[in-house]
C-alpha cells in the first residue's frame, strides 16, 4: 500500500532516475555482474543478495562503520549486514583473535577454552545457564524447536505474524488472509500443519492458539524487528506470554538475534524476561558465522547423550568450531562492552531525534522508531500487531530510499528494517545519515 503523504508516481520517477545514476557511476560493478552471471544465478553467491535490487554492490573492503565498493564508492553502513557487523568492519580485537586461531588450528571436533569462556559470558548476560552452538541463528532456532518437541512430545511451533527467525521450514510459513502459506517454494506441504501463527500483543488470540495444548514452543523476538520494521511489546504482553505458556506446558523461546544489540543481555534483560530458551547469532561473533542457544536446566537434560533412546537431533561437524568461538570471545568480552552499548544507544537516540525532526519538517504523517542503536520510521502511527504493521508496508518507497541513500554514500537497512548504529560509528556518521534521509523525505513528500 502506498505510504501516506507520498505520491507513488513521483516515487517511481525518483526510483528510475536514481537507478540510472547508480548504474552510471559503477562501471566495474556492471562488468563484474556480467561476468558473475555466467556462473552464479543472478550473479551472486546467495540469492538474497539481489532480492531488493537486481544490481548488487560488489564490495572491495570494509573498515570501521562502512565499506567501499569495487568502483571506489565509500558507504556508511547502517544495514550492518542485517545486524551481523554491529562490531564494525576489521575490528582489531576480532581480527587478531581470528588470526591467532587461524595459526593454531581452526577445527578439531573437540572443544577449546574459547567455547567454555563464550558459554560463561552468554550465561552471565542471559537468564539461561546452558549453551550450545551452531553456525547460524537459523540453525539455533531449528535446534530449539527440536528440543522443545523432544521435551513436550508435541509438534506445533507457534510464531507471531510478521515473524522472521531464519531460513528453515517452519520459519517460512506466514499468515496470508487468515491462511497459513509457505512464503517461498520448495517446502513440504505438511510443514503448514506444524505451525500456528498468532498476533503479537493480542492476548486473547494467544490464549486461543495455546488452548489445544499441542504447542511445543512459542518462538518470538522480544520486539519484532524484521518484516514489520519494529513492533514493540505493549505493557503486560511479555508477563502474560510467560504465564500462558507455562500454564499450557509450552516452551518459551526468545530470539535475540537482532535485539541483542540493545545492551548486554539484549531485550531479554531490558524487559526482564524469563524464557526457557534464548536463541542468538549474527553479531555475537563479530562477523564470523556462529549461532547459539541457551537452555534452562530441565531442557538441557534433553541433550544428555547417555539417554537410552538416543539424543535429541542436534549438531553439525563445524558447529561451535574454534574459529567462531575465538571470534565470539573477542567480540563479547572486548568489543561489546557496557560502554559500547551506551555509545551506540546514545547515537541511536540522536538518530531517532533526527528522523523525528525530518519527518515533521517534511509534514509526513509518519512516526520515528526508537530502540537502542536502531531507529527508522513507521508509515503512520505505531502499530500494535503484525497485521497492522504488514498492512503499512510500501516496498517501492523503501527500495527507492535505499537507492537514494546509496547514491549519497549511505548503505541503508534492508526494506522492512531500520538503520542501526554500529560500535565504531560517530556522531558525524549519524548526521551524514540524517542529511541524506532528510533530502529523501523532501524529495518524496507531496
Ligand atoms: C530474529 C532473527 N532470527 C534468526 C535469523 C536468522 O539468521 P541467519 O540468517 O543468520 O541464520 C534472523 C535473520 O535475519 C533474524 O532476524
Amino acid at each position: 500500500m502506498p505510504a501516506p503523504g507520498v505520491d507513488p508516481a513521483k516515487v517511481r520517477d525518483i526510483h528510475d532516475r536514481e537507478m540510472k545514476k547508480f548504474v552510471d557511476a559503477r562501471p566495474r560493478t556492471m562488468g563484474l555482474l556480467e561476468r558473475a552471471r555466467a556462473h552464479m544465478p543472478n550473479g551472486v553467491p546467495m540469492a538474497w543478495m539481489t532480492i531488493d535490487q537486481d544490481i548488487p554492490v560488489y564490495v572491495d573492503r570494509g573498515e570501521g562503520a562502512g565499506f567501499t565498493d569495487v568502483d571506489g564508492h565509500r558507504y556508511l553502513d547502517v544495514n550492518v549486514s542485517d545486524m551481523v557487523m554491529f562490531c564494525g568492519y576489521g575490528n582489531p580485537e576480532v581480527a587478531s583473535a581470528i588470526a591467532e586461531r587461524a595459526r593454531s588450528g581452526t577445527q578439531f571436533l573437540l572443544p577449546t577454552i574459547e567455547a567454555v569462556e563464550v558459554a560463561e559470558e552468554l550465561a552471565r548476560r542471559y537468564p539461561v545457564p546452558f549453551w550450545q552452538f551452531t553456525l547460524s541463528a537459523s540453525q539455533a532456532n531449528v535446534e530449539a524447536i527440536r528440543i522443545a518437541r523432544a521435551a513436550t512430545g508435541r509438534e506445533v511451533a507457534l510464531l507471531f505474524d510478521g515473524h522472521y527467525h531464519g531460513h528453515f521450514d517452519e520459519g517460512l510459513i506466514n499468515l496470508e488472509d487468515g491462511r497459513l502459506v509457505p512464503v517461498q517454494r520448495g517446502l513440504a506441504k505438511a510443514t503448514t500443519g506444524k505451525v500456528r501463527i498468532a498476533q503479537f500483543n493480542d492476548l486473547d488470540g494467544l490464549r486461543r492458539a495455546l488452548e489445544p495444548r499441542d504447542v511445543a514452543i512459542v518462538l518470538t523476538e522480544p520486539a519484532l524487528t524484521n518484516n514489520v520494521h519494529l513492533l514493540l511489546p505493549q505493557p503486560g504482553w511479555h508477563e502474560a506470554l510467560r504465564a500462558l505458556t507455562r500454564e499450557a506446558g509450552t516452551v518459551l523461546a526468545i530470539d535475540e538475534t537482532h535485539t541483542c544489540v540493545v545492551g548486554p543481555g539484549g531485550a531479554t534483560r531490558r524487559f526482564g524476561l524469563q524464557p526457557d530458551i534464548i536463541t542468538i547469532g549474527k553479531s555475537i561473533a563479530g562477523g564470523v558465522p556462529l549461532g547459539a542457544y541457551g537452555l534452562s536446566e530441565p531442557l538441557a537434560r534433553e541433550l544428555d547423550v547417555r539417554r537410552e533412546q538416543g539424543g535429541t537431533a542436534t549438531g553439525g561437524t563445524l558447529f561451535g568450531n574454534p574459529l567462531s568461538m575465538a571470534a565470539a570471545r573477542a567480540a563479547l568480552t572486548r568489543v561489546l562492552t557496557p560502554a559500547a552499548y551506551e555509545h551506540t544507544a546514545a547515537l541511536g537516540a540522536r538518530l531517532a531525534d533526527g528522523i523525528d525532526t525530518a519527518i515533521r519538517a517534511a509534514r509526513l504523517p509518519w512516526t520515528a522508531q526508537r530502540f537502542g542503536p536502531r531507529s527508522g520510521h513507521w508509515y503512520g502511527p505505531e502499530p500494535k500487531t503484525g497485521l497492522q504493521a504488514l498492512a503499512r508496508r510500501d516496498r517501492l518507497l523503501t527500495v527507492t530510499q535505499r537507492l537514494w541513500m546509496a547514491n549519497r554514500g549511505v548503505w541503508e537497512a534492508l526494506p522492512g528494517a531500520g538503520p542501526t548504529i554500529a560500535v565504531p560509528a560517530q556522531a558525524g556518521d549519524v548526521d551524514r545519515y540524517l542529511d541524506a534521509y532528510s533530502s529523501f523525505l523532501r524529495a518524496v513528500a507531496t
